[in-house]
C-alpha cells in the first residue's frame, strides 16, 4: 500500500494562499536553509521550473513518485507553458473540463477520483502519492489522506483558501515529527489515526 501524502504550504492561520489561492507571500521564506532541507528530503516537489531557475537537475526522488494535483492548480503551470510541471514523477490532473492531457507524462483523472486515488495506493512498491492539492482536490480526498507534511510560514493571513475546501468533520491525525527553521518556518509530519 502507498500512501497519500497531502505536503503543503500554509499560513500559521492554516491557508494555502490568499482568498485566489496564491500564496507568493510565503516565497521569501525560501531561504538557503529550507531549500537545503527540500533537496534533501522532498527534492521531487520541486517544479520544473524551479529546478531550471534554481539550477537543479541532478534531484533524485526521495518520497514520492507520483503526484495528484486539482486542474486550478495545473493552470497555473499550464498559463506559463509548462505542461509538464513534475516531469520527475507521474502526474495526474483531477478535471472535467479538459478533454485531452495536455502532455503525455499527464495522466487526466476525469471521473471516480476517490477510486482512481485508491488504485494509485494500492500498487506494490515504489514511492508515495503527492497530493499537492489545491484546497477542493484536498476536500475531495481528505478521507483518503495517509500523511499530512505541513509547511507553516510565520504569516497570519486572516483570511484566505482553505487547508481543505470541505465540510466540517473532525479527522485524528497523530503529531510524528516537527522540524523548526530559525527563519520561523517548521514543517509538521502528522499520520493518519485510523
Ligand atoms: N500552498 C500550497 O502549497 C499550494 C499547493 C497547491 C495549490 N495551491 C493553490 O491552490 C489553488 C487552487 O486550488 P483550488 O481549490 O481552487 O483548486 P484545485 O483543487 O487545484 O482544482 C480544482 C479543480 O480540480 C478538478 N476536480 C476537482 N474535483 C474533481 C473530481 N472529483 N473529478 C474530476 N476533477 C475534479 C476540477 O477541474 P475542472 O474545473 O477542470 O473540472 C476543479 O475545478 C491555486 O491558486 C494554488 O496556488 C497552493
Amino acid at each position: 500500500m502507498r500512501k497519500l501524502t497531502y505536503f503543503i504550504a500554509c499560513s500559521i492561520d492554516g491557508f494555502i494562499g490568499d482568498p485566489q489561492g496564491d500564496a507568493e507571500t510565503m516565497m521569501a521564506f525560501v531561504n538557503e536553509e529550507f531549500l537545503a532541507f527540500l533537496k534533501e528530503e522532498y527534492p521531487e516537489t520541486i517544479s520544473a521550473e524551479g529546478r531550471r531557475i534554481l539550477g537543479l537537475h541532478d534531484l533524485v526522488n526521495q518520497r514520492f513518485d507520483t503526484v495528484v494535483q486539482g486542474r486550478a492548480s495545473y493552470q497555473l503551470a499550464l498559463d506559463i507553458g509548462l505542461l509538464s510541471p513534475y516531469g520527475h514523477m507521474r502526474e495526474f490532473v483531477a478535471s472535467r473540463t479538459l478533454t485531452e492531457a495536455p502532455d503525455p507524462n499527464v495522466e487526466l483523472i476525469s471521473e471516480d477520483l476517490v477510486g482512481r486515488v485508491r488504485e494509485l495506493k494500492a500498487e506494490e512498491g515504489g514511492l508515495g502519492i503527492w497530493l499537492c492539492g489545491g484546497s477542493q482536490l484536498a476536500g475531495e480526498l481528505i478521507d483518503e489522506i495517509d500523511e499530512l507534511v505541513i509547511k507553516t510560514y510565520p504569516l497570519v493571513y486572516g483570511s484566505g483558501m482553505p487547508m481543505f475546501g470541505s465540510g466540517f468533520a473532525a479527522a485524528e491525525f497523530t503529531l510524528e515529527q516537527v522540524r523548526t527553521f530559525e527563519n520561523g518556518v517548521l514543517v509538521r509530519t502528522y499520520s493518519r489515526k485510523r
